[in-house]
């Protein structure tokens, strides 16, 4: 079992597989980056997985593939059937912006894949176009049906902004709940990457749109997640994901893997620790002691606050295309 230095118990893994994007959400990467991490950086899907085989060994049972856009990656499936083949019953998924999933839906469901999250910040062409800064709805549509035909388990994130989408908070919902899947509303969270020109909408805010001509009971938290679930109308479950209230925090049970190995405690903060010269050297004792330093160190809480939302400050400065939210 792995238990980090505030004794929770961590045994999800997070591992983003590129840092690109095929998007430019305004929340995430607006611009492209000044520089991404060269190819030869990347860590191979052999060095990934051997790490992740010491993680799996020492207690992890949940793994999600993130991104920068994880399907950019070519044979993503293969490495997600490497993961499958270790250990089948492993929580596996992947985040995704859908875009690409009309083609590889089936393949990914074969390889073992188990669920998808996937986001959908708005049913109206010109400002999903206004928000991924490319005309990509139809294609996300697609993209969305497809994984529902071949079976895959599919949640919807949704990130309200005000002045841009905060109008199809129930409309988006009535989408996932029409299909019977899951929506969870995300609050925007600040950092210094994203366009200085948005701004996002408090959990508060989020729930008071929600209310409108419906009723909401809570639920509450389950388990280490960080969503907190609402039963709209006394039928239908969504979630809200609230970083700035520090509460899901204290039963966080999760580390990042960035694709050149760097080993990430907490999404707020810089800092991180690197596996690459352990797994490239095929060191499996120093992997794990990497691991064993960072979960010693994984801090005790993120420092969005209410303040930071309504004055921008406490901005975060690492990128979410790096880790995959
Ligand atoms: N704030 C909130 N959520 C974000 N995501 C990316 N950047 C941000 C941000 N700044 C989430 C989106 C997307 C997933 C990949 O990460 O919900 O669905
Ligand atoms: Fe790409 Fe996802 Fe970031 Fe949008 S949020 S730019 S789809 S990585």
């Amino acid at each position: 079992m792995l238990i980090d230095g505030h004794g929770r118990t961590v045994n999800y893994l997070r591992v983003s597989v590129t840092e690109r994007c095929n998007f430019r959400c305004q929340y995430c990467m607006p611009e492209k980056p000044f520089s991404w991490v060269p190819r030869e950086n990347l860590l191979s899907f052999e060095e990934l997985f051997l790490f992740m085989k010491v993680a799996i060994d020492e207690g992890v049972t949940k793994i999600r593939i993130t991104g920068g856009e994880p399907l950019l990656r070519e044979g993503l499936d293969k490495f997600i059937k490497m993961i499958h083949d270790y250990k089948p019953d492993i929580d596996l998924a992947l985040t995704t912006n859908a875009y690409l999933l009309p083609q590889t839906a089936q393949a990914l469901k074969d390889a073992g894949l188990k669920r998808l999250n996937i986001s959908l910040d708005s049913l109206k062409p010109e400002v999903a176009h206004q928000i991924a800064q490319k005309d990509v709805l139809a294609q996300v549509l697609k993209g969305i049906d497809k994984a529902l035909e071949v079976g895959l388990g599919v949640k919807i994130n949704m990130v309200p902004l005000k002045g841009i989408n905060d109008v199809e908070i129930l409309d988006v919902m009535n989408y996932c709940r029409e299909r019977n899947i899951k929506i969870r509303f995300i609050e925007y969270m600040e950092n210094s990457h994203a366009s200085k020109t948005i701004e996002g909408m408090h959990g508060r805010e989020i729930l008071e749109k929600v209310k409108e001509g419906h009723t909401i009971r809570a639920l509450g938290r389950e388990g280490a997640s960080p969503s907190f679930n609402y039963l709209l109308d006394e039928e239908y479950e969504f979630g809200l994901i609230d970083p700035h209230k520090h509460d899901f925090c204290e039963n966080c049970n999760r580390i990042r893997l960035t694709a050149e190995g760097n080993l990430i405690p907490c999404l707020y903060f810089d800092e991180a620790l690197s596996i690459a010269k352990a797994v490239k050297e095929g060191d499996i004792e120093g992997a794990s002691e990497v691991l064993a330093t960072v979960l010693r160190d994984k801090p005790k809480e993120n420092r969005w606050t209410e303040e930071s939302l309504e004055e921008g400050q406490d901005v975060s400065s690492r990128a979410f295309y790096e880790t995959g939210g």
